[in-house]
């Protein structure tokens, strides 16, 4: 098994070198409008916006922001296939702008923008960031009333094109079936709220920004688990420090990555040489913390029915019997193809045993 990794150093607005329905599934976090830091993006992309924020128009900053990426959000619609689903990372945004204090639900903007172009809206996923930081409450303190909601959570949007996605071929229904999950995977993956860590996000050495705006592994991880099967190709068109791609490659699927900043190429290269250890790693932890989860579920005496065919471990049900983990290879980077090619190895039956706790 092989995979192939693309990198495109342009602006995701055109997608000409994608055609039509070439794409399965979406993962990625676009600049976050009116959050600060994004101000300048924007503002390089449109002198309208640059003018909307020195004059501390903020609802018309907010719209402008937001019109610039509904160009990348049709085209994620044109380059999906039927059936195919984009995930969106997007916190809204609080700032003060005229003495005035509001929220700009960025989250709530690009559904309706994504609805209007014809995406299928799905149940979302908040993703729960906690933070004890005691400087993050803002407003009036303890006096009523005047004090704010502190925002410690961010979305991931889930989009469809089409209805649901079908798997014609007896190739396509056999890798369906190896890129199964575990069902308490499944249990606490399809919740609709994720605790999980962010990530660091200091670039060092940087010279275009010092903050990275990273999404963690596991989310970008548990996305493509959950909404692509092995051997299909994910997209990233905002892909930062190619967190996206990384999970692509760890999972076995092919994948494109669009960044308009090439100050982000030495990230995304060192990231991407960082896959075997991390995905290997992670694929690991999946079936040690699966065989611990089977011992426990034994002990409290259900009766575990099925078998993986593979390696051989007890599976809850009868869809996890063909699971199959890719294991990364060895990854090379062709300056002929200019891709990154990526090859496999089975993962060894390694009798594995629940771990003595
Ligand atoms: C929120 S960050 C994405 C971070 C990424 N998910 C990661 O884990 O590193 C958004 C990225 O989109 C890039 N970007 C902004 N506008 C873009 C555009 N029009 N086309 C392509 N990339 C763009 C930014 O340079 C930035 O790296």
């Amino acid at each position: 098994m092989q995979t192939m990794h693309r990198i495109f150093f342009n602006d995701s607005a055109c997608l000409s070198f994608l055609s039509d329905e070439s794409v399965h599934l979406v993962v990625t976090s676009p600049p976050y409008p009116m959050i600060e830091m994004w101000d300048d993006a924007f503002s390089a992309r449109s002198p309208v916006i640059r003018k909307a924020l020195s004059d501390l128009d903020g609802a018309t900053a907010f719209e402008l922001m937001h019109e610039e990426l509904d160009r990348v959000w049709s085209e994620l619609h044109r380059v999906l296939c039927r059936g195919g689903i984009a995930c969106i990372n997007i916190g809204d945004a609080t700032r003060t702008i005229r003495d005035r204090f509001r929220l700009y639900p960025n989250h709530a903007r690009i559904l309706h923008a994504c609805q209007n172009i014809g995406f299928e809206v799905l149940p979302c996923i908040i993703w729960r960031k906690t933070t004890n930081a005691p400087t993050k409450f803002m407003g009036s303190g303890m006096l009523p009333a005047g004090a704010y909601v502190t925002l410690e959570h961010e979305y991931i949007l889930i989009l469809r094109k089409g209805g649901k996605r079908s798997f014609p071929t007896e190739e396509d229904k056999i890798r369906r079936r190896e890129s199964a999950i575990f069902w308490e995977e499944r249990n606490r993956w399809f919740s609709d709220i994720w605790d999980v860590k962010g990530v660091s996000q200091n670039i060092e050495n940087a010279s275009s920004r010092t903050r990275s705006a990273a999404f963690p592994f596991e989310l970008a991880y548990r996305l493509v688990q959950m909404h692509s099967v092995q051997g299909d190709t994910v997209l990233d068109p905002f892909l930062g420090t190619g967190v996206t791609a990384v999970a692509a490659i760890a999972s076995g699927r092919n994948s494109v990555g669009v960044e308009i900043d090439d100050n982000m190429e030495p990230l995304i290269r060192q990231n991407i040489s960082s896959v075997k250890k991390i995905g290997n790693a992670r694929i690991i932890q999946r079936i040690q913390e699966h065989v611990d989860f089977i011992s426990r579920y034994a002990c409290d005496k259900r009766e575990v029915k099925y078998k993986n065919s593979v390696y051989g471990f007890p599976v809850v049900t009868s869809q996890e019997r063909d699971i199959r983990f890719p294991i990364v290879h060895n990854i090379a980077y062709s300056s002929e193809s200019e891709e990154y090619m990526t090859s496999y190895s089975p993962l060894e039956n390694q009798g594995w045993e629940p771990s003595s706790k």
